[in-house]
């Protein structure tokens, strides 16, 4: 069917999100839409949101009242606009939504986006206010379209597992993606190869837990996600696998082994840490110790000496202590992560830690300024250790200069090389010549 009317989608949050948003609009084209990125020329406007901090589902009703405008100047104009609310804002305040903004006429939460085209045409032919949050996970991957067969970009993502059983006492996801469901082995390799087949080079594996990832593999038997890697890993023209996020507590020998022993899969392993202070960390219902934690970050690099590290950290949870909190900068300066993404911790309506008596604003600030400073210091010193060196460059996009392309080494850093387009989707030997703080520069040579 050709496109004749037009979809605006707006993605915030995690990754999951950036690959439902793909699949909503893949669901959506065979209804006719097609898209824009503009809101103006929208008949179909999708917020697919996020609820994991405050400021993140606070975002979501800024932009509606945004959009409550455009909506009434295009209504002058004779054109209708439906406004969706998709993702875990519509999940965890469902109805609310509707009542709260009067533009919206459809709320669908992370499990049933498989209907959305239905749940739209009949939003569009009675006028009724639609709010969609059951129906559970494996429902939703049957249902979903296959993907379609056009150029894809060179790097992908592919959720293989979504929600959570962890229940840390800060987290939303629990509530907004339901339990645990993994992906059956035969589903996720069939859209892997059809990925490969429209140009993907490099796949990250996603899902809240992705390392709990537990689907049923062809034999009947259930698959570890080290399982799962090696068998995509067998993929004619996928070159890289990565995977995100990980739990420590699912960091399981064979998916340690793996980082030693499949060359495709690359080293790089965001594993979140939250704090170094034990007593947080058994209030955070994290279920690790620091020393725990400690233990495997030395596998792991017994595994993979080279591999490079990231997290998250939370500062400010109810009840940290100026030497609570001394203990996560030292974690931070143990272990060096070549990157880490650290956030004030803000109390979510409905868990746990949200109940507790809460940490100072100014107090947070502080503390995550210090955080911020310690890791880009350590950033900066992967980064400088890089130069001189050469990696293999997987080029994704043209940079902002003149004959320039961007693409990711191994280790996840953005790198810089003059090259020419044709080079894009293309795995090349780069020699690394200069740093700043985010990214590396450098030049293609011949060989690594
Ligand atoms: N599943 C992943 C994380 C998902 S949320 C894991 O278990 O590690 C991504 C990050 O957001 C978390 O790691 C945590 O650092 C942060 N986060 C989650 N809830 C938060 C809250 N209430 N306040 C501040 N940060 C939060
Ligand atoms: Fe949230 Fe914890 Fe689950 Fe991660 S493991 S999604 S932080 S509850
Ligand atoms: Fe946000 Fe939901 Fe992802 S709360 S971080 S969009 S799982």
């Amino acid at each position: 069917m050709t496109a004749n009317k037009k979809v605006h989608i707006k993605t915030f949050g995690c990754q999951m999100n950036v690959y439902d948003s793909e699949r909503i609009a893949e669901t959506l084209a065979p209804h006719g839409y097609g898209e824009t990125e503009r809101g103006e020329d929208a008949d179909l406007i999708v917020l697919n949101t996020c609820h994991i901090r405050e400021k993140a589902a606070e975002k979501v009703y800024s932009d509606l009242g945004r959009i409550r405008s455009i909506k009434a100047a295009r209504r002058e104009a004779g054109l209708e606009t439906i406004v969706a609310v998709a993702g875990c804002v519509a999940q965890a305040e469902g109805a609310e939504i509707t009542r709260r903004e009067s533009s919206v006429d459809l709320v669908v939460g992370p499990q049933s986006y498989h209907h959305i085209g239905d749940l739209i045409a009949r939003t569009r032919r009675t006028g009724e206010r639609l709010v969609e949050t059951e129906f559970p996970s494996a429902t939703k991957f049957a249902a979903l379209p296959g993907r379609p067969s056009t150029k894809a970009a060179a790097a992908a993502f592919l959720t293989v597992q979504e929600g959570c059983d962890k229940f840390c006492s800060f987290c939303v996801v629990p509530y907004t993606r339901g339990a645990e469901y993994s992906r059956p082995v035969a589903d996720i390799e069939a859209e892997a190869r059809r990925l490969a087949g429209n140009g993907v080079r490099e796949l990250t594996l996603l899902g809240q837990n992705v390392n709990a990832y537990h689907g049923a593999g062809p034999d009947g038997r259930d698959w570890s996600l080290a399982r799962l890697i090696s068998c995509l890993s067998k993929i004619d023209g996928l070159q890289r696998l990565r995977y995100t996020t990980s739990h420590p507590r699912d960091m399981s020998a064979d998916l340690i082994a793996a980082h030693r022993d499949e060359p495709k899969l690359m080293p790089f392993l965001h594993l979140p840490v939250q704090s170094g202070a034990d007593r947080v960390l058994a209030a955070m219902n994290r279920k690790h110790t620091c020393e725990e934690y400690m233990a495997l970050v030395a596998r792991i690099r017994e595994a993979r000496p080279d591999i490079a590290l990231s997290t998250d950290i939370i500062v400010g949870f109810p009840g940290e202590t100026e030497e609570e909190f001394g203990r996560t900068l030292a974690v931070l300066e143990r272990v060096r992560f070549a990157q880490a993404y650290s956030f004030k911790y803000s109390p979510r309506p409905g868990t746990p830690a949200a109940d507790k008596p809460q940490i100072p604003e100014a107090i947070k600030e502080e503390r995550l300024r210090c955080v911020q400073a310690v890791v880009a210091r350590h950033q900066a010193a992967f980064n400088e250790s890089c130069v001189g060196r050469r990696m293999q460059v997987l080029f994704e996009k043209p940079g902002r200069r003149a004959g320039q392309l961007i693409g990711r080494s191994p280790y996840l850093q953005s790198v810089h090389a003059q090259a020419t387009e044709s080079s894009i989707g293309s795995v090349l030997n780069v020699e690394i010549l200069a740093c700043g703080p985010n990214s590396l520069a450098g030049t293609l040579t011949v060989a690594a």
